[in-house]
């Protein structure tokens, strides 16, 4: 049947029309409602990065505080969230637990289910936004054996996320600010990504008109795969294993495994399909990466060493320029958070809290969209043709 184009992995069809992102992946360049991400990075903090998502602006000084009063009162969440997270052994990866927190969600408000309604998806939007923080920052004190820190709504958003990450009831934290606002950084640059596979996901899944806190669930478990959000994890844990193998001189046997198609080792943290230059977040995420290496007086981290090698002999080898194989946002962001004390197998709930506020304006974009339908694509069927059933005996 030759009635529909086959497109495997979407290289080459649109799934919506969209106002929120632009990727121009020849020259490299992200923008947000039509801001650079350099600009944003350096000149906003990440609730004015929402406040642009979901409501096409960015705030002005009333509009920001206003903002950041509606999503701070939403911070906690319901008491009930901790014996769900019981269920969980204490040594289940976060993403899992991510996933099923989030999922959980979907049966606390029973007033703000129906995701054509604007005013629900509203509500829903600055819940999300605001408790998961508060979720990522369970999940890590669950899996530590430690007790949970409530929110502080004194401090920012991040601040506010560090301290339920970093404090005990022993001891309180300090934010430090050039470590909270690398932190900030971070969340911005994961804020949104037009259609990746997660977005896509929470798209297809908010289609069918499910309630919005399920289809943000989706959403986190799409994340959670080593080509996506998962690249984070997969990308320092290959840094440490070169290193404990003999570091930067063994960079070159590395490549060369690379390289072979066969051995099914891939360098973690390169490539995109969107981007054939350098991509942007990766460059601010560099800068970040010194900025906290030095603030820290870790201004000779090994594995920071190691990463700048690497990326220099990828990016004059033939097999990467060919390919127009540059490094993506996770090839530095890994660093990033191990220097802030965040564990390896965090960093992808920490991308799912960041990439939260897209999922959720993209899922707005596409119902407030009066032609929108459920997503149904179609398919080529090569299967076997019409057959007769026979008893089981005959099989
Ligand atoms: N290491 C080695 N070879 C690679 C890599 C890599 N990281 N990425 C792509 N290639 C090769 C690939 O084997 C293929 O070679 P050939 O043409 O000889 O068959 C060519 O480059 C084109 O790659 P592709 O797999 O067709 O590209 P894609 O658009 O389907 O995949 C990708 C994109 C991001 C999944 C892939 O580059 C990859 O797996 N990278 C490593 C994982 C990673 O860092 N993911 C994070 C992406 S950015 C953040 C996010 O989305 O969450």
């Amino acid at each position: 049947t030759g009635m529909f184009t086959y497109d495997p992995g979407f290289l080459s069809t649109a799934s919506c029309q969209s106002t929120i992102t632009y990727i121009d992946g020849d020259k490299g360049e992200l923008l947000y409602r039509g801001y650079p991400i350099e600009q944003l990075a350096t000149q906003c903090d990440f609730l004015e990065t929402c406040h642009l998502l979901l409501y096409g602006e960015l705030p002005d000084a009333k509009g920001k505080e206003e903002f950041t009063r509606r999503v701070t009162m939403h911070t906690m969440v319901n008491e009930q969230m901790q014996f769900f997270l019981r269920g969980f052994r204490r040594d289940a990866h976060p993403m899992a637990v991510m996933t099923g927190l989030v999922g959980a969600l979907s049966a606390f408000y029973h007033d703000s289910t129906d995701i054509n309604n604007p005013e629900h998806r509203e509500i829903s939007a600055i819940r999300l936004i605001a408790k998961m923080p508060t979720l990522v920052a369970m999940a890590y004190k669950y899996a530590m054996g430690q007790p949970y820190i409530y929110p502080k709504n004194s401090l920012s958003y991040t601040g506010n996320f560090m301290r339920m990450m970093f404090a005990t009831p022993c001891e309180e934290y300090e934010p430090n600010d050039v470590l909270v606002r690398a932190m900030d950084r971070i969340f911005i640059l994961h804020a949104d990504h037009e259609q990746n596979a997660s977005t896509s996901t929470v798209r297809l899944c908010g289609s069918s008109g499910t309630n919005p806190f399920a289809a943000i669930a989706a959403g986190v478990a799409c994340l959670w795969g080593p080509a996506h959000g998962g690249a984070n994890e997969a990308a320092l844990n290959m840094l440490h294993d070169i290193q404990r193998n003999g570091g930067v001189e063994k960079i070159g046997e590395f490549i060369k495994q690379v390289k072979d198609k066969n051995s099914g080792t891939k360098l973690m943290g390169f490539g995109h399909r969107v981007y054939k230059n350098y991509d942007p977040r990766a460059k601010l995420m560099q800068e970040t990466c010194r900025e906290v290496l030095a603030e820290l007086g870790l201004e000779n981290d090994p594995l920071f060493k190691l990463a700048m090698a690497l990326e220099k002999i990828a990016l004059e080898d033939e097999y990467f320029v060919s390919r127009k194989l540059y490094p993506n946002v996770d090839f530095y962001s890994g660093i990033v958070q191990r220097a802030i004390g965040i564990p390896v197998s965090l960093f992808t709930a920490i991308f799912a809290l960041a990439r939260t506020v897209g999922w959720i304006a993209q899922l707005n974009e596409m119902i407030s969209d009066p032609e929108y339908k459920i997503g149904r694509p179609r398919q080529l069927y090569d299967g076997s043709t019409r057959r007769d059933v026979r008893p089981i005996a005959q099989r």
